[in-house]
């Protein structure tokens, strides 16, 4: 895992992308590649299939992709560079296939074998799952059957898998059986895309890069934690998915909790991704089994969000008007090692909130004694270390300082280091590195099978009780707002208060 500049490109490949047409390709994948070639970093001598049911060609393929890359620049007042573009589309090849029939895996070994042939592709190949997650077992077993992913010294064969990885314990244990079935551990890579993001990758390089943190990184200094990733857009067009899916699976067990692992995991031995990996396998087993109590759920109800007035979630589209699903998820976790006794950790994440926003607040212990009069020690700010993941990327540490003047007033203060400010960061959307990494065969960033069924089994007793109960009062939270009341009352319990989204 790291920043891409001073590396060098990976080996020659071919990557193939099952869903060749849809969101997350032209979203995500290709604008990562073309950013790629723009930092050099595409293998010398690539292949790109693209997988998909309907009838293109190739060239057809490219120019949709080319258009919708275009629009995307637009937005930031650029435009498609003529000569990187061409790196990318020289690549592509677009075959048609149902993802349910053999024969279009028996197609694809003919066709990676003919442009192995001409492109001296030494035989790697990466496959790229881009589709819903109902087809991921069949196009793993279909590869296999196709003898597709027998890697050996000489050559590698590794596929990335998407989220959702499963709804619940159950089906995350036998998507991991069936993946296993074809597949090593190690040419699985599962994403999970917030830790493409640089801030998150930053947590580790403050924690272990700095002598400064990391004595005090442990019950002795630290009050609490709370982890907020908020959202202010709503369920949009995906309706659908989130009435079979809610807050608690689409962000917890997988973005939230990899926010908590980063925070908390132990000092790896080194950066190897196996060491990293099992710290973080090591953080989930001392997670205390959650319960009812420790959880809170809501829902929005119709409100003004910025300027704009936005609909309840039971009037989205596609969404049952009686809909008992939460679109907000807070919780209280308590972390039962050495480090973190008696420190909880306290998430929250939800849609249509106030603002998007995204943070890892660490507030420290107040000062032992009260030494300054005009400020009583209940009146003391305390002091807190911010990790702004998104947006205005940064870190931020309030502590407090006296106020100019003859009195001894305190006042809370903040230093603050933004990363525009100080490094000039290449365009990204946030893929590039997680792509560049599969492809030098980097699983540091990727989720291993004992972390994905670890999380499951935490949130699981939440998701049979919540399956099991109505909730009360929903909708609960106005759009717009910070969330549910309850939230508060989990935190107001121990004597706290959550951060203000603001
Ligand atoms: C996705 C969820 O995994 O993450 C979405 O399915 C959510 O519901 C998104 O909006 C948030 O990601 P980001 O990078 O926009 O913060």
């Amino acid at each position: 895992m790291s920043s891409l500049s001073h590396k060098s490109p990976p080996p020659p490949c071919a990557i193939v992308i099952f869903g060749a047409n849809g969101d997350l390709t032209k979203r995500l994948i290709i604008p990562a590649l073309y950013n790629l070639a723009r930092t050099r970093l595409l293998p010398p001598s690539l292949s790109l299939i693209g997988v998909d049911h309907n009838k293109k060609t190739s060239e057809e393929w490219a120019a949709q992709l080319k258009a919708f890359l275009a629009q995307t620049l637009t937005r930031n007042n650029e435009e498609v560079d003529e000569a990187l573009w061409q790196q990318v589309a020289s690549c592509m090849t677009f075959l048609s296939g149902d993802f349910e029939q053999p024969d279009t895996y028996q197609r694809l070994k003919d066709l990676l074998a003919e442009l192995d042939e001409k492109q001296s592709l030494n035989g790697n190949v990466l496959f790229y799952m881009a589709v819903a997650d109902r087809f991921f077992g069949t196009i793993a077993g279909k590869l296999g059957e196709a003898g597709l992913v027998t890697s050996d010294a000489k050559r590698f064969r590794r596929l990335i898998v998407e989220k959702p990885f499963g709804h619940d314990l159950a089906s995350a244990r036998a998507l991991n059986a069936c993946l296993l079935k074809y597949l090593k551990e190690d040419q699985i890579y599962r994403i999970d895309h917030f830790l493409g993001k640089e801030t998150v990758q930053n947590i580790m390089a403050l924690r272990f890069a700095n002598g400064l943190f990391e004595p005090i990184w442990n019950r002795d200094r630290i009050d609490h934690v709370q982890i907020t990733v908020a959202e202010s857009i709503g369920v949009e067009t995906r309706g659908k998915f989130y009435e079979a899916t809610g807050a608690l699976r689409d962000m917890v067990p997988n973005h939230l909790f990899q926010l908590v692992a980063m925070t908390a995991m132990e000092p790896p031995v080194s950066f190897d991704a196996e060491d990293i990996r099992s710290k973080k396998a090591e953080m989930f087993k001392a997670i205390h089994p959650l319960t009812l109590s420790d959880v809170v759920r809501g829902q929005y109800d119709s409100g003004i969000v910025g300027d704009e007035k936005a609909l309840a979630y039971r009037a989205e589209a596609n969404v049952s008007p009686e809909s008992t699903v939460e679109t907000y998820a807070a919780m209280r976790l308590s972390i039962d090692n050495w480090r973190w006794a008696g420190v909880p950790f306290y998430l929250r994440t939800g849609k249509r909130l106030s603002k998007r926003y995204t943070e890892i607040a660490i507030r420290f212990k107040q000062a032992p004694h009260a030494l300054f009069r005009e400020t009583p020690m209940e009146e003391l700010d305390a002091d807190w270390l911010i990790l702004r993941i998104q947006p205005d990327e940064g870190i931020r540490l309030r502590f407090n300082a006296k106020r100019p003047g003859p009195a001894m007033a305190l006042e809370s203060v903040a230093m603050e280091f933004k990363y525009k400010d100080y490094f000039k960061q290449a365009p990204a959307v946030g893929y590039e590195t997680l792509i560049y990494d599969c492809l030098i065969g980097d699983a540091t960033l990727f989720q291993r099978a004992d972390q994905v069924e670890a999380a499951w089994a935490l949130v699981e007793p939440v998701l049979e009780g919540w399956a099991n109960t109505t909730p009360r009062h929903f909708p609960n939270y106005a759009a717009g707002s910070e969330g549910p009341s309850a939230a508060n009352d989990l935190l107001a319990r121990d004597g706290r208060s959550w951060r203000g989204i603001k």
